[in-house]
């Protein structure tokens, strides 16, 4: 980054890690690469690792480790969210802002195009 650059502010998209997170991830990036569904030493490895992760995220904001999910980024965790809250029968009704991110505002559109009980009230209320 030069000083001409102009001043980034849109860190929600995407911001620089922490060097103490850089630190904490390279052995995962250079080592210990194994896919974590795998049974030898490689995936093992890492699948000890991300459990690790889990119980110390759980910890962190006082739930159980197995209500953290990991997913790649936003987009996939809204329609994991947004999909999965809205599969059951009970729970078919989503408020949002006419300025969402499509990554919530596509999903809850395929909502109201996939469930015949949903209906979409003055364009921000998914029922
Ligand atoms: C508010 C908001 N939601 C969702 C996303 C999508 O996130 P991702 O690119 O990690 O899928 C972004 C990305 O800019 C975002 O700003």
């Amino acid at each position: 980054m030069s000083a001409d650059d102009p001043i980034y502010l849109d860190h929600n998209a995407t911001t620089p890690l922490l060097p103490d997170v850089v630190d904490a991830m390279l052995p995962y990036l250079h080592e210990h690469f194994g896919n974590p569904s795998s049974r030898h030493l490689y995936g093992r490895r890492t699948h000890d690792a991300i459990e690790r992760a889990r119980t110390e995220v759980a910890a962190l904001i006082g739930s159980d480790p197995d209500e953290i999910i990991f997913t790649s980024g936003g987009t996939e965790a809204n329609n994991l969210a947004i999909r999965g809250a809205t599969a059951r029968a009970s729970r078919r009704r989503i408020v949002t802002s006419t300025v969402e991110h499509p990554a919530t505002a596509r999903p809850a559109s395929w909502m109201l195009g996939a469930a015949s009980t949903c209906t979409r009230d003055r364009g921000e209320v998914y029922q």
